[in-house]
């Protein structure tokens, strides 16, 4: 069987993933660098290597999802791992069950993985606090979703970008943005500039702490960036007045054929997904040959897959 060459986890010294705040950049590098190596696998005919076997995940959601928990299930699936999917509608949780005593109840099976969405800011580092298996944070609340960065850090980098003086332009609800916080931290640690691009009540309040600059004007943005991330209008955690309305944020800050003609030739387009297709992106955006969306979601499963191997495969493998 072909398999990339051995990769070295004895420097990754992590026992959960639940932050960037937490990543050197030499352990985002690392992650990179793995899911690089990683991402051949997807393209075999037999798609499966044996670095997780035996070990267990626990696929533990509480909001919706269609992209971070399908692929950390291929991920694991891929490493020959055993996986198990809970989403809150289908569990004890509907019948009053906390969330610790979830974790205990599912900690008394022997998990080795738990990975987490919650709605509650802060949920994943409880919960790997309390439980012995590696947690891995699929979004926080409006904390974080440290690999969706990941994976935004990887397509950034195969599109030839290097981190150092990138210009990343994120544009739209920050304020509510676990992918924004993620990518922002990530990105400040390797060098990259960012610009938070959108109305003034959709800016975090703290923003001048997070080493970024801002602008309301999307098409400057746009010309600047060699990077430009859309972000959903999440409207279910948004309270009402944060804008007039959908109809007039999307004439200020989507992204359309007519503020397309001031991006870069060499620029990449980004969404973690999933898009409202006519309010923050157009479908002549989706099209255009520098949207790397489906790039994104592709990425995620080979940088899923190298996050869960360097947490918690703790043998050596000779892919070979
Ligand atoms: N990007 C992202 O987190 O998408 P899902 O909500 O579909 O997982």
């Amino acid at each position: 069987m072909v398999v990339p060459k051995i990769i070295k986890k004895g420097s990754f010294e992590h026992k959960d993933l639940v932050s960037m705040e937490q990543l050197s950049e030499r352990d985002i590098l690392l992650i990179l660098d793995t899911a690089r190596t990683f991402k051949e696998i997807s393209l075999r005919r037999v798609k499966k290597v044996p670095a997780l076997q035996g070990k267990t995940v626990i696929n533990l959601f509480f909001e919706p999802s269609t992209r971070t928990r399908t692929s950390f299930e291929i991920a694991a699936k891929r490493l020959s791992a055993d996986i198990i999917n809970i989403t809150s509608s289908a569990s004890a949780v509907v019948k009053g069950e906390t969330l610790m005593d979830t974790a205990q109840t599912l900690m008394a099976m022997k998990p080795d993985f738990m990975i987490m969405r919650h709605s509650f800011s802060g949920s994943a580092r409880f919960l790997s606090r309390i439980v012995p298996a590696s947690v891995l944070n699929a979004g926080d609340g409006i904390n974080e979703h440290p690999t969706q960065a990941l994976l935004d850090m990887y397509t950034m980098r195969e599109s030839n970008k290097r981190f150092e003086g990138l210009k990343v332009a994120i544009v739209g609800d920050i304020a509510h943005s676990r992918v924004a916080r993620s990518n922002i931290i990530g990105l400040n640690k390797m060098g990259a500039k960012v610009m938070l691009v959108g109305p003034k009540t959709l800016i975090p309040y703290n923003v001048e702490k997070m080493n970024v600059t801002v602008t309301h004007n999307l098409k400057e943005a746009v010309g600047w960036a060699d990077v430009v991330m859309m972000l959903r209008i999440q409207l279910e955690r948004l309270t009402e007045g944060l804008f007039p309305s959908i109809r007039e944020y999307s004439m200020l800050y989507g992204l359309n054929r007519e503020v397309l003609r001031y991006l870069k030739r060499d620029a990449i387009i980004m969404h973690p997904g999933p898009i409202n297709r006519n309010i923050e992106i157009s479908p002549d955006v989706v099209n255009d040959e520098r949207c790397v969306i489906l790039n994104q979601v592709e990425n995620g499963v080979a940088v899923r897959m190298a996050v869960l191997f360097l947490l918690g495969g703790k043998q050596k493998v000779s892919l070979e």
